[in-house]
């Protein structure tokens, strides 16, 4: 049995939750704060490229489908951000997702099978803090072989039914693994896509969550906002939420700047704070459960 002790799985059976822009966050977010990180994209759609703004460097899976498949070694492309290195997903991945499923279904044995993702990341994972793995809703497959080697899982779940059912699909992941990876963890569900004014909603999404997940599995205290517009800008520019948060004080002080000379001031708009501060608040939530379940080895069933 091979795990990787500092890996994160972002997943949910459902698509369009937020998997994607979270993994971005939680990236970009902890690297900031001084953790070295890797962020692992094992999805055929390759988002978190556009999200990172790495898409013109990206291999689109190959050095990933490599590594797993023949001797190559796995080699990331580094400092998207300081602090902050990529394997890169994109349409490769469905090559990775085909041979794993044609060698599990082909070998009384499919532990090794699983296991050869893990061997192709193994090398790398101590040049890290923190591995945070992007899954696709499809491709049960890559679920299941992450699931074999990771340590934790966060799930992000939208307000509807739909998306709450996708968790069901996790928990089928997570549960066939657990015989031969026990450490693995859930830390916790995320409510994603909220809409700010629908309070009322929220509230019975977090009784129905309960429910569903016991008293083991929280769910995190910090959402993330629907916010269309920004959600927008930041994949067309590759740039994330505090990213442009960053970028409008910048602008705010030179219009200040300008009227203070009395020469015409730029327009200053940006709607990033609000995301930006979900997203600071909830990886917080997610780095403090990482650091509180490392130093406890404990684990949540
Ligand atoms: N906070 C937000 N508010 C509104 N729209 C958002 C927000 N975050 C992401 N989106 C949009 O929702 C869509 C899904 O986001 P994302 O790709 O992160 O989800 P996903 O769960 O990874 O999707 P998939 O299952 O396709 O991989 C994207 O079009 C994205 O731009
Ligand atoms: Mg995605």
């Amino acid at each position: 049995m091979t795990t990787i002790p500092n890996m994160l799985l972002v997943m949910n059976g459902k698509g369009g939750v937020a998997k994607t822009s979270l993994v971005a966050n939680i990236s970009g977010i902890a690297a900031l704060s001084g953790w070295k990180v890797l962020a692992i994209d094992l999805d055929p759609q390759g988002n978190l490229a556009r999200d990172l703004g790495y898409l013109s460097q990206s291999d689109g899976g190959l050095g990933l489908f490599a590594a797993a498949f023949t001797k190559a070694q796995l080699t990331p492309l580094e400092n998207v951000r300081p602090n902050l290195d990529v394997i890169p997903g994109g349409p490769e991945t469905i090559r990775l997702a085909d041979q794993l499923r044609s060698d599990v279904s082909r070998t009384s044995d499919p532990s090794t099978a699983y296991h050869r993702l893990a061997n192709a990341i193994l090398p790398l994972s101590h040049n890290y803090d923190l591995i945070v793995v992007d899954l696709p809703p499809g491709e049960a497959i890559l679920r299941q072989a992450a699931a074999r080697c990771a340590k934790w899982i966060v799930i992000p779940t939208k307000t509807d039914d739909g998306s709450i059912d996708g968790l069901n699909a996790v928990f089928g992941d997570f549960l066939a693994s657990r015989d031969s990876n026990p450490e693995l963890t859930v830390l916790g569900v995320a409510i994603t896509l909220v809409n700010p004014s629908a309070t009322a909603i929220l509230a019975e999404t977090r009784i129905e969550l309960s429910d569903l997940l016991g008293e083991k599995i929280p769910v995190f205290e910090s959402t993330i906002r629907f916010s269309e517009a920004m959600a927008v800008a930041c994949r067309r520019d590759g740039v994330l939420p505090y990213e442009y948060e960053l970028t409008a004080i910048s602008a705010t002080r030179r219009r200040f700047e300008a009227l203070r000379l009395g020469k015409k001031p730029e327009r200053v708009s940006s709607a990033a704070g609000g995301l930006a501060s979900d997203y600071q608040r909830l990886v917080e939530e997610i780095l403090a459960s990482i650091s509180s379940s490392s130093q406890t080895g404990d684990t949540v069933a």
